[in-house]
């Protein structure tokens, strides 16, 4: 069970690098547009080498930019070159069935690849057979379409279990702090979730009224 911070942002990073949380990182196009306009890859070396600071090589997932197929492993290598980050992951769309080639011939270059924008199970086993290092479901996206993502993380799961792949799932689109722990309930090895919903899994409201009750019976005995 491993919780990776999805976002771009630095500071964000450095603070949930600096509580020990977080086991990895995971960005896409979207995600990386809501940083300031920059070189894109000089963004993700300033992550790259925050990851470094705190001697913590963790996964980093970068998104291939092209949705042509036939240029997918061309720019997934350069981008795994131009970053020289020891743990960096690319991320490929499963669109379709050509994509699978994408992905196995990457894995056999020894790339780890986080083949993303997942909905089902199907796509998940495919995406395992070709190779993918992690398989990531879109938790939130699938609950738009009526899909339960528990159910499909559960099958998910089972289905990876009973086979000999070690592929990972990563349940992102994470919409609300529970959503992290009932994705980790049903099945998932790791969830990927935006800082703000991160923070919230350390807050209860009864835990803030009864530290202060402590203090303030304690001030009490003193006067
Ligand atoms: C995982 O990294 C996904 O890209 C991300 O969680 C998608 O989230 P969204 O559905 O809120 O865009």
């Amino acid at each position: 069970m491993k919780i990776f911070i999805d976002t771009a942002n630095v500071k964000e990073i450095e603070d949930g690098l600096k509580k020990g949380v977080i086991a990895g990182i995971t960005t896409n196009p979207s995600i990386l547009s809501k940083e300031p306009k920059t070189d894109f890859i000089e963004h993700i070396k300033k992550i790259t080498t925050l990851c470094t600071k705190y001697d913590q090589t963790i996964p980093l997932s970068v998104e291939v930019l092209t949705d042509k197929v036939d240029e997918m492993v061309g720019e997934a290598v350069s981008l795994v070159k131009k970053i020289g980050y020891k743990n960096i992951n690319i991320k490929i769309p499963l669109s379709g069935w050509n994509e699978l080639e994408v992905i196995n011939e990457l894995a056999n270059k020894d790339i780890k690849v986080n083949c993303t924008c997942l909905f089902n199970e199907s796509q998940c086993i495919l995406a395992g057979f070709a190779g993918a290092k992690y398989v990531s479901l879109f938790r939130g996206r699938m609950k738009d379409v009526g899909i339960d993502p528990d159910i499909v993380i559960a099958n998910t799961r089972k289905l990876l279990d009973d086979s000999d792949l070690d592929s990972e799932i990563i349940i992102g689109s994470i919409r609300n702090p529970r959503e992290i722990i009932d994705s980790f309930l049903s099945g998932a090895h790791i969830v990927t979730a935006g800082s703000s919903h991160i923070k919230k899994l350390a807050i209860h409201p009864k835990t803030t009224e009864s530290v202060n009750q402590f203090l303030n019976d304690f001030k009490d005995w003193l006067k």
